[in-house]
């Protein structure tokens, strides 16, 4: 490892912005992607580390990468999947693409017989690299909240915490209150961010002002050879057409892409240092998070972004010319 280089391990419910987040991670020079776990959310666990080994087909991964598969519910309510947004699979239906020859162009990666789970995955990382991991969360923080109660002092060994979630100053993306991620699990949410751990939040704010149009995907994937580039425009389809129909504009949101991209480069982003609450029991704003500048803060929240910067960054590293 440079010295230049900052040790990750992703936690995420793969989930087609997932899947390139976790393809920008294995890309950039600037990490090294040690643990990689699982957690149910868009899709059921066992769908999401089925999704997981499909993704990791598609790039050269670590030797040693260890992988792990958490909660298969949320710690209070019934899952509920986000298909309608990342198709049937959570990858946007890969099985309907075919090669020129007519052959399926993504076959099944398959998952071993057994899998540790995700908390001795994290125990693993952190006993070889106590202080120096970043924990990145894509999905609901269901296994970080488990892994408060079970174990606080392991947790406590990560250097930071980097989650998308939420949405402060902007609307929600499941109900006009709540942000999915939050949404899925307002319990774990509000576990996590009354933990005291640093915490770098990445919600709505700054993640709804990095997407590609489906002309900027078609443009980009047009012609391309490089398998991950091909992927970008394979798995997009099915987001593409659900942000047309209920927001009338065909576009991919880079919400788990962004919060890659701040680890890769903090710079990326100005933050706020704030005090977040999360709301678990009124259920028309569950997962709402309102946020408060006069009381002592719990996270540093990601306000404003470098769009240009973030998506330059991102589209030349998923796509090589
Ligand atoms: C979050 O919800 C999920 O559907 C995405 O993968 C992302 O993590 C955005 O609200
Ligand atoms: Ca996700």
């Amino acid at each position: 490892m440079s010295a230049n280089t900052h040790r990750v391990i992703i936690d995420t419910d793969p989930g087609v912005d997932d899947a390139l987040a976790i393809l920008l991670a294995l890309r950039s020079p600037e990490l090294e992607v040690i643990g990689i776990t699982t957690v149910c959310g868009n899709v059921r666990v066992e769908q999401a580390t089925k999704n997981l080994f499909r993704v990791l087909e598609l790039v050269p991964f670590p030797s040693g990468l260890f992988i792990g598969q958490g909660a298969v519910q949320p710690l209070r309510q019934p899952l509920e999947p986000a298909t309608h947004v990342h198709g049937a699979d959570g990858l946007g239906e890969l099985d309907r693409i075919r090669n020129p020859d007519g052959t399926r162009r993504y076959v099944d990666a398959g998952t071993p017989r057994s899998l540790p789970n995700a908390l001795t995955a994290w125990r693993e990382c952190l006993r070889r690299s106590p202080g120096e991991v970043t924990l990145i969360t894509l999905g609901p923080l269901t296994n970080l909240a488990h892994a408060l109660e079970a174990e606080p002092a392991l947790v406590r060994a990560f250097r930071s915490v980097i989650c998308m979630g939420g949405a402060l100053g902007v609307p929600g993306n499941v109900t006009p209150a709540a942000e999915y991620n939050f949404y899925v699990d307002p319990h774990a949410a509000d576990r996590v961010l009354r933990s005291g751990l640093p915490l770098t939040l990445v919600p709505l704010d700054v993640t709804t002002r990095v997407s590609l149009s489906r002309e900027a995907i078609a443009k980009l994937t047009a012609h391309a050879t490089d398998p991950v580039c091909r992927f970008l425009g394979d798995a997009t389809g099915p987001a593409v057409a659900f942000a047309q129909r209920t927001e009338g504009r065909g576009a991919f949101y880079l919400h788990d892409p962004l919060a890659v991209g701040v680890a890769i480069d903090p710079s990326l982003v100005k933050r706020v240092s704030l005090r977040v609450a999360v709301e678990t029991e009124d259920r028309a704003a569950r997962g709402r998070t309102s946020m408060d500048r006069a009381s002592p803060p719990t996270v540093q929240a990601a306000m404003d972004v470098d769009a240009a910067r973030f998506l330059t960054l991102f589209q030349t590293r998923l796509c090589r010319r």
